[in-house]
């Protein structure tokens, strides 16, 4: 996909120069920006953009339709509110910000100029979770009993103000909001710092969707990168890996026991082996399809309620929405 969108890209860190990548094939990618001069012109001369080091710049020197900022989140508020008040469509990296005070202030200017911002919970557009969005629409799985999601790995390199909850669970409490059509309304957090004094490190959320129950497993402190997620429904079980994109259903295959002559076979159910069955979709670059579907949304001037951020945000603190 190629659009003649004059972009920009606020922020050229790990993330940032993801996006770079990504916009400078999708859009004409005018400018970058960065705090750290150094890293920020090295990247520009690669893709022979501008450099900008301060983001009040683009305002006042480019004519842009459209911005992506990839920068730390206590800096969102500010640069996200920026943007939208001259007038320039914005993706803003998740989490939307780590104070919800601050994502309503960012939500609130949305309201006040109608323009276009999507939050990137990347995993919403993961092939995998579209699939079982899908499946589930579907009632593949008949009705989900339970949700289980487990998202684990090592320290990463650079923390800065990432805090686990905010920047590991939120993915998968914004997935579970997704697939269900809804918010918990029960939350119960433990959060514990268990290999480093100062950070926590492990986050895990029993989280209560009217019947249906939720766990989510975050950490920080595990030696295998693992990104699941396990649906049990009364007529079948995914498993989905969001890394390789795959998805495994097996469904139940059982019967009530029979024999006349005994009334403990009324209890009895008679399982047989499950049937597995591995489901085929192609599988893409999540983060291209977010910035493919964020361009067209700039090109057609789809706004979109950014409510959904700001309650992952809020579950991923503890808070019912
Ligand atoms: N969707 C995902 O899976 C995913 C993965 C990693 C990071 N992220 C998100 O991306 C964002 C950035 O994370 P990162 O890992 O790339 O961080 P990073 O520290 O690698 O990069 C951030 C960059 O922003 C720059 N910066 C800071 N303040 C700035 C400002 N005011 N103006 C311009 N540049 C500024 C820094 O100099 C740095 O180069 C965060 O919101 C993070 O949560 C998302």
């Amino acid at each position: 996909m190629r659009t003649g969108l004059k972009t920009a890209v606020i922020g050229a860190g790990k993330m940032g120069q993801k996006h770079i990548r990504i916009f400078a094939e999708s859009s004409k990618l005018i400018a970058i920006v960065d705090l750290n001069k150094k890293v920020g012109q090295s990247i520009a001369k690669k893709y022979n953009v501008k450099f900008y080091a301060n983001y009040a710049e683009i305002f006042k020197k480019e004519k842009i339709d459209a911005v992506s900022i990839a920068t730390p989140p206590c800096t969102h508020e500010q640069i996200a509110i920026d943007c939208l008040k001259n007038r320039i469509p914005v993706l803003l990296e998740k989490p939307i910000s780590n104070i919800i005070q601050s994502a309503i202030k960012i939500v609130n200017e949305v309201k006040k100029n109608n323009i276009l911002l999507l939050v990137g919970h990347i995993e919403r557009f993961n092939p995998a979770v579209i699939k079982i969005k899908e499946l589930i629409n579907k009632e593949k799985l008949g009705k989900i009993i339970c949700i289980v999601a487990k998202r684990v790995g090592g320290f990463p390199n650079k923390i800065q103000d990432a805090s686990i909850d905010t920047d590991l669970a939120i993915h998968d409490i914004d997935i579970v909001n997704y697939l269900l059509d809804s918010n918990p309304n029960k939350i119960i957090t433990n959060k514990k710092k268990n290999l480093n004094v100062n950070q926590v490190d492990s986050a895990e959320y029993f989280l209560l969707y009217k019947d249906i129950s939720v766990f989510i497993q975050t950490s920080w402190i595990s030696s295998e990168k693992i990104r699941r997620l396990e649906i049990t429904g009364i007529r079948g079980y995914a498993e989905v890996d969001y890394i390789n994109q795959t998805i495994v259903i097996n469904r139940n295959s059982y019967k009530k026991y029979s024999d006349k002559n005994s009334t403990f076979s009324d209890y009895m159910l008679r399982f047989a082996n499950p049937i597995k069955t591995y489901i085929n979709f192609v599988k893409k670059e999540p983060l291209k399809e977010e910035i493919y579907y964020f361009l067209k949304c700039v090109k057609n001037k789809t706004i979109i309620n950014p409510s959904y951020a700001v309650n992952a945000l809020k579950i991923a603190l503890g808070k019912l929405p």
